[in-house]
Order: structure tokens, then C-alpha cells, then sequence
């Protein structure tokens, strides 16, 4: 006779830590946010890079004294905010799966890259801790069987932010093939606490987002190249024309020009050769010209 099915747990995560491994824009956003809503009994924010937690943690920091200043949060919100924040140098995986309930992945977007932080994240950390990755556009089923080493897939999800996260009200939420329903369920109640509505979105390439935004935002930059219109105009057009709060070559600084060649070479790869990423856009990547946070993209910034 066939074995009998494992019985689902009904909700094994909970919310005493969460580490976020990545220090960039995406990790420090989903950081404040989880501070600021006191979602979890702990923030922990690790980047491999030294220093560069312990810089996003005091620039979290400072945006929440900002906040304090312009009336917006109180002052104990923000100092109790401040207390669950701690930084952590490198990105040791077997002490970040002990000490945290709910690991958000918001690295570089790099297939590769993510799939090993997901092979030691899945080796190290006990099944109850839930595996969820910021990617926006690689696949989560990709990254749950690399978790697999440690043999729970289950409870790897995409939990896709949006930039800037304090301010961004929806979360794709990405069950993996492999996804359990709890560790489903327990990525909507991390949404929830931290404030935002989850759309379950299946996991293809680009997600929902990206598929619709990537190639709309490398079609500005083909018709920026091909001298149908200046940069300004471009975005004038679509900022007032069709009522977007920034134009698609700011949008792109924004997000950083990088992230967006990163997620076309998705498209590419997943959908094929008509989602190709526009030559100026790649260009400006190798330039070093990759937005608002390097100072120069389309546009230059103090
Ligand atoms: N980081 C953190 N917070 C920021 C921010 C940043 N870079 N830029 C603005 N904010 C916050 C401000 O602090 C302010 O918050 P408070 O109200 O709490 O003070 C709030 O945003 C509004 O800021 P402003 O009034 O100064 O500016 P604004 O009204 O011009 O709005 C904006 C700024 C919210 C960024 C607006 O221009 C906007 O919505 N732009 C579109 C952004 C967008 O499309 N994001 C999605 C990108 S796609 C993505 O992220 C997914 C992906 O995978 C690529």
C-alpha cells in the first residue's frame, strides 16, 4: 500500500526573527519597513560586504529621524524601530538560519549567486525557517531546489518588493512548484505584517511586474536611441500623458539600469529574442552609468 502523505504542519514559521541578507535598496527598504511595523521580535540585515550593513542600518536610521522630524512617526515608534535593527558583517549561513524565523534573500540579482546563497541557506538553516527571495524576475522553483541540499524545498517563496518598499503597498508573493501550503501561507501573514497586500503571482519569468514594466521601460530607452524624442520628452509624454508618477527613463535610474538589463536577460532567456535588452541601456550598464545610485543614468544626481 502506498505510504500515507506527511501531514501539512499548520503554521511551523513564526515571526521572532527575520535576517535580511542584502544590504542594497531592496534589503535596507524591507529592513525598515519590518522595523517600523515591529513585525518581528528582531531585525537582523547581513551583507557579505564589510561595512555595508552596519551603513544601511544607520541610513535606516536617519530616513526614520527624517520621518520623526516631519511629523509622520513618533519619536518612541522610530527608537523602538531602531532597537530590533542589528547588523550583521558577512553572511554566515549556518548563524543566520539559527537565529531567524524568516530569511528574506534581496542580494545582487544574479541567477547564480542566488542559487548558492540558497544551497547554504538550505543546508544550514532547521525546516521551520522560512526561505523567501526578493528576486524580480528568476525563477523561485530554480532557487527552492538549490535549497533542496538540506531536503525542505518546501519553504522557499518569492516575496518580490517594490522600490521604494516603505512606500510600495504590494508584495508578489511566489509559491515555488515546490512550495508547501504553509510556508504559502506564512509568506502572505509576513505580508500582511509588514503591511502590504501579497498578489500570488505563478512564477515565470519576470513575475507580473516586471514582464509588463521591463519591456515598456527598454522600449523608451530603443525609441530614446533611435532619436524619435529627447530623454525629457520621452518622460513628459508618459508622465503627462498617461498620469505615472516618474517617466520610464527615470523609472529606470531609479530602479538602477543594471537590475533592469539583469531582469531583460530574464525575459530573454524565459520568453524569447524580442525581449532582448536595448544596446544603450547595456551600454550605459558597462559605462558604470547605472542611476540614481551610482549619480548618473539617464540623468545625473547630486
Ligand atoms: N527610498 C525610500 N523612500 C523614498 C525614496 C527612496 N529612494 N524616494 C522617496 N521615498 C519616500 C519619501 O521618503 C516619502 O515618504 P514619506 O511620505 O514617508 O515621507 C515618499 O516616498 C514620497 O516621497 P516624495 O514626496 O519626496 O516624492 P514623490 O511624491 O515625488 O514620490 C516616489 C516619490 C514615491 C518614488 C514616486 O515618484 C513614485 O511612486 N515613483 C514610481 C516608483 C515605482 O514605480 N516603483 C516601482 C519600481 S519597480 C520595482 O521596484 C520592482 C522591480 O523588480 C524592478
Amino acid at each position: 500500500p502506498a505510504a500515507a502523505a506527511p501531514p501539512v504542519p499548520a503554521d511551523p514559521y513564526d515571526r521572532t526573527a527575520l535576517t535580511v541578507i542584502g544590504a542594497g535598496q531592496m534589503g535596507a527598504g524591507i529592513a525598515q519597513v519590518a522595523a517600523a511595523t515591529a513585525a518581528f521580535d528582531a531585525v537582523h540585515v547581513a551583507d557579505g560586504r564589510p561595512g555595508a550593513a552596519a551603513a544601511a542600518v544607520a541610513a535606516i536610521g536617519d530616513r526614520l529621524d527624517r520621518r520623526v522630524a516631519g511629523g509622520k512617526m513618533t519619536a518612541a515608534a522610530a527608537g523602538t524601530a531602531k532597537g530590533l535593527l542589528a547588523a550583521l558583517d558577512g553572511v554566515d549561513a549556518g548563524a543566520i538560519g539559527a537565529a531567524s524565523s524568516v530569511v528574506i534573500e534581496a542580494i545582487t540579482e544574479d541567477a547564480g549567486a542566488k542559487a548558492d546563497l540558497f544551497r547554504r541557506l538550505g543546508d544550514a538553516a532547521p525546516p521551520t525557517t522560512l526561505l523567501a527571495s526578493n528576486t524580480s524576475s528568476i525563477s523561485i522553483t530554480r532557487l527552492a531546489a538549490a535549497a533542496a541540499v538540506g531536503g525542505h524545498p518546501g519553504r522557499v517563496i518569492g516575496l518580490h518588493f517594490f522600490h521604494p518598499v516603505p512606500v510600495m503597498r504590494v508584495v508578489e508573493l511566489i509559491p515555488a512548484l515546490t512550495s508547501t501550503p504553509s510556508a504559502v501561507a506564512a509568506g502572505r501573514g509576513v505580508a500582511a505584517a509588514l503591511g502590504k497586500t501579497p498578489a500570488v503571482v505563478a512564477d515565470g519569468p519576470g513575475f507580473v511586474a516586471n514582464r509588463l514594466l521591463m519591456p515598456y521601460i527598454n522600449e523608451a530607452v530603443g525609441v530614446l536611441a533611435a532619436g524619435a524624442a529627447s530623454r525629457n520628452d520621452i518622460d513628459a509624454v508618459m508622465v503627462g500623458g498617461t498620469g505615472v508618477p516618474m517617466g520610464p527613463l527615470a523609472l529606470a535610474d531609479f530602479i538602477g539600469l543594471d537590475t533592469c538589463v539583469s531582469i531583460m536577460r530574464v525575459l530573454e532567456e524565459g520568453l524569447g529574442g524580442g525581449y532582448k535588452p536595448a544596446p544603450l541601456l547595456v551600454a550605459h550598464v558597462a559605462a558604470g552609468w547605472v542611476g540614481v545610485k551610482a549619480g548618473r543614468g539617464f540623468y545625473t544626481y547630486e
